[in-house]
């Protein structure tokens, strides 16, 4: 399983390549807003940087809602870095920006999919990574991992190559089904890579192990 990093924050997405483990990144426009990153000229520069620091995918949120723009967005971005990936949303001229985008051999990540539906139709038009909202799902009591589960099913009964790009993770255990589920990639916070980390028995087992060397040496 892929792991993305979600968010715009330089120092976290350094701190997680710098554990070796990752894969890519995903931003969005909230994600650049939280870290004061406004303007055009600043957005495009920020994402150069953050595609300086990693070596994986780095998806890029068109703002157009229209297929035009969203075409001529995505180019600019494509145009920036070839490990941009083109973030479109999953509306009817998302869709067809989708399908322009993946018949030129661009990478695209259909955004804000919070149905198998649309899932499919994202894997139809040739998305490169369709990104089910996990956790904004369970906010609202319903089961994001079942949706996963069903977009898994589906892609496998066709064979689909869309990866199945788990977004909106909220902590660890989303992590851990989402990998008992076969999701190819999961995008989330730094809080939540690093939390699985910890075991309480690995901090006891280290403390006793050093301990043990110190009276022998
Ligand atoms: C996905 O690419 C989105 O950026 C993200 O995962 C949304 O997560 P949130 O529900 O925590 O905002």
């Amino acid at each position: 399983m892929k792991f993305f990093i979600d968010t715009a924050n330089i120092d976290q997405i350094k701190e997680a390549q710098s554990l070796g483990i990752l894969d890519g990144v995903t931003t969005n426009p909230s994600l650049m807003a939280k870290e004061g990153i406004t303007g055009y000229d600043n957005i495009m520069n920020h994402y150069k940087t953050i595609c300086d620091i990693v070596d994986g995918d780095v998806s890029a949120e068109v703002i157009a809602i229209d297929f035009d723009g969203m075409v001529r967005e995505g180019e600019a971005l494509a145009a920036l870095h070839p490990q941009i990936v083109i973030k479109l949303p999953m509306i009817a001229e998302g869709i067809k920006a989708c399908k322009y985008f993946s018949d030129k051999g661009v990478k695209t990540n259909v955004t804000l999919v919070f149905s198998a539906g649309q899932a499919l139709l994202a894997a139809k038009a040739g998305a490169t990574y369709v990104s089910p909202f996990l956790g904004r799902l369970d906010d609202v009591s319903t089961d994001g991992l079942a949706l996963i589960e069903e977009i898994r099913l589906i892609y496998d009964n066709y064979a689909f190559e869309t990866q199945i790009l788990s977004a909106s993770i909220r902590h660890t255990m989303h992590i851990i089904e989402c990998a008992k589920i076969g999701s190819d990639v999961m995008t989330g916070p730094l809080s939540a890579i690093k939390g699985l980390l910890n075991h309480p028995l690995t901090d006891i087992g280290l403390a006793k192990f050093l301990e043990d060397y110190k009276k022998g040496n």
